[in-house]
């Protein structure tokens, strides 16, 4: 009976030896869990087109840009539409979407532009206000902010204030 017993006993330990080595959670376990790209925080597509949509629509009249004669001219001259798709494209591809970004490069798009340090920090403002508005949490905020201030070098010409 014992024996049997011993025998039973050794079998299931077997099992569970077995078990724990193949079966995923117990193989993975003490593995960091995934982290969510940007793009799946922001919830996709949909909510960073509306950001952006909102966020060109507050560039497009701004005063203080404008002040700027080569921006303000080629505001005149760019459909807001195309900037929503092409920075909606950006966006979402920087942010680990699937998007694929086919505009220019920012140095080309931007140079003719002179913006200075002034506009960028105006834009900066605008961009933050959007955010905000969208009540994107301060995580999310900080990375996008880091995206767009990647750019900074090739966009920012002229370094008067
Ligand atoms: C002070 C800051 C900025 C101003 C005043 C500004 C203004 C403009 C203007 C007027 C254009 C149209 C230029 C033309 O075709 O003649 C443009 C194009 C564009 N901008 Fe900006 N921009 C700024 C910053 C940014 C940033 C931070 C990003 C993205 C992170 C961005 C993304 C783009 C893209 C994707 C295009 C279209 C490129 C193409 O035509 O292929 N811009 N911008």
């Amino acid at each position: 009976m014992f024996t049997r017993n011993m025998n039973l006993w050794a079998s299931l330990c077997f099992v569970a030896i077995l078990l724990a080595g193949s079966h995923p959670a117990v193989a993975q376990s003490g593995a960091q869990p995934k982290q969510q790209s940007l793009y799946d925080r922001l919830g996709g597509l949909a909510p960073i087109s509306v950001v952006v949509s909102d966020f060109i629509d507050a560039l497009v009249p701004d005063a203080i840009l404008n002040a700027n004669p080569a921006i303000d001219a080629a505001r005149k001259r760019v459909p807001a539409p195309y900037l929503k798709y092409h920075v909606t494209a950006m966006v979402c591809q920087a942010t680990g979407g699937p998007c694929q970004y086919h505009g220019r490069g920012m140095k080309e798009s931007h140079a003719h532009l002179n913006i200075t340090e002034r506009e960028w920090d105006r834009m900066v403002i605008l961009f933050k206000e959007v955010l905000a508005k969208h009540k994107v949490p301060a995580k999310e905020t900080q990375e996008l902010l880091e995206i767009v201030g990647s750019t900074k070098a090739d966009i920012v010409v002229s370094h008067q204030k």
